[in-house]
């Protein structure tokens, strides 16, 4: 099944439709949005700005049934960036059906409600209540486009996406191959836009691990920082799934790459800008503009094998990341390459005691799945989708991007759905 709400085909440019005033519409990102309609004028309205060129980059489904729809929709399947919906009722009787929609909402998700009444206490309580914006049907195209804009193209608002970055303690110990089937999983589970950006510039195996073999990629945008902009960005991407594009690195000696502090800033905060997720798969090395991407980067992870060289480098790595970001939690870590035979291993329970850090992930050192996939040029889950190891990925994900919570963790109550608990408790 589509994780995304099917979609009906884009009608062309319809004449019927009143497209409003586009003067404060910008290009929308590589986000996935999904429409719920219960009235014809409004179905037009999304169908048509569902076409409409500024969309081009969004993925968009447009679907009958309202709240009802959505709710059912989304109680088997990840929610997406965005959820429009429109529902003729008002009062408790939306709220009620709102917060059947917030049970089964991923906390990221925005929703934008189109209602059918003119009624200023209800706007206001639906805006404190979490809902991002409340439009009045008949809605104009530009209206919808714009509540888009306001909530995804805000610079004010931070950027859009999450920058998490990958690394490894030791040379070796599986960092790449776990960012690489992570953004996978993130793309392919959860619908999800990733860039997964390759900053091994002589050796990165994002190209091998994916089946690509791009002309063009990161070294183009990181040695000419003037010229890096959305559009270029978008030429240097190479698309490997509907939903995960590639910023390859070269993966050749031609030239050395030494890079100031800043090299990477520039181009990352502009993926950010255009996707939810932008994936760095940093090399295995400690210099000036490594530590300035783990500083920039929303979330770390540390990947590390069981045995003590990996442990030392780990702590190192934790203790060091911890100065650089004082004021954000600690770099989350995976255990990978666990069980290689006749190896003498640190246990789980004693390295992670040792960092004071829980991993969200112990992966078995399995060499024929992972050679396997790495020849093919597959991920683990192309390679073996029912492999338990295709499935920890999908959880890691889910931990990285918010979906889900370590057991361990103090359960945090999801942004939309803690609102309107607490609106039905006042
Ligand atoms: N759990 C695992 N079991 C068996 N082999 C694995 C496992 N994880 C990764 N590998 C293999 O280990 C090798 C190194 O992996 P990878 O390149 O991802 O490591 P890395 O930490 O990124 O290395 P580098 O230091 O070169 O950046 C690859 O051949 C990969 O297929
Ligand atoms: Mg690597």
């Amino acid at each position: 099944m589509s994780l995304v709400a099917s979609q009906t085909e884009p009608q062309p440019n319809n004449e019927s439709v009143d497209l409003g005033n586009m003067a404060e519409v910008s290009q929308i990102p590589r986000i996935t949005i999904s429409a719920f309609w219960e009235s014809d004028q409004v179905r037009q309205t999304l169908e048509t700005a569902a076409s409409d060129r500024r969309m081009s980059k969004a993925h968009v489904g447009v679907q009958s049934g309202g709240i009802p729809a959505a709710a059912e929709f989304y109680s088997s399947a990840p929610t997406p960036n965005l959820i429009i919906v429109e529902s003729g009722l008002q009062g408790d009787g939306l709220l009620a059906e709102l917060n059947r929609l917030a049970d089964v909402c991923d906390s990221s998700t925005n929703v934008v409600v189109i209602g059918h009444h003119n009624d200023i206490a209800m706007y206001r309580q639906l805006i404190s209540c979490g809902v991002a914006e409340y439009l009045v049907a008949p809605v104009k195209m530009a209206d919808v486009m714009k509540a888009v804009t306001d909530i995804f193209c805000d610079d004010a608002k931070g950027p859009l996406g999450k920058m998490i970055a990958f690394i490894g303690a030791k040379g070796g110990c599986g960092s790449s191959t776990i960012c690489h089937n992570v953004a996978w999983a993130i793309s392919s589970s959860f619908s999800n836009e990733v860039v997964l950006a390759d900053l091994d510039l002589p050796y990165g195996t994002a190209n091998i691990n994916l089946d690509q073999d791009p002309a063009q990629g990161i070294a183009e945008a990181v040695f000419s920082p003037d010229r890096v902009d959305e559009i270029l960005l978008d030429r240097l991407l190479a698309k490997c799934a509907e939903h995960l594009s590639l910023l390859a690195a070269p993966s050749s000696l031609e030239r050395t790459y030494d890079f100031e502090e800043n090299a990477f800033n520039h181009v990352l905060e502009i993926a950010q800008k255009g996707v939810p997720n932008v994936l760095v798969d940093l090399p295995h090395s400690w210099n000036g503009w490594t530590r300035q991407v783990l500083a920039a980067a929303d979330e770390v992870i540390i990947t590390a094998a069981p045995e003590l060289a990996n442990l030392r480098n780990a702590k190192n790595l934790v203790d060091t990341i911890g100065d650089i970001r004082p004021n954000d939690g600690k770099p989350r870590l995976i255990l990978n390459q666990v069980g290689v035979p006749k190896r003498p291993e640190i246990g789980v329970s004693d390295f992670s005691a040792a960092l004071d850090v829980e991993p969200i992930a112990v992966i078995p050192f399995e060499p024929a799945l992972f050679g396997t996939a790495s020849n093919n040029g597959q991920m683990i889950s192309e390679a073996n989708a029912k492999d338990p190891i295709a499935e920890a990925f999908v959880s890691i994900a889910q931990v990285i991007t918010g979906r889900a919570e370590l057991k361990a963790e103090k359960k945090s109550p999801l942004g939309f759905l803690k609102k309107f608990r607490r609106s039905k408790s006042e």
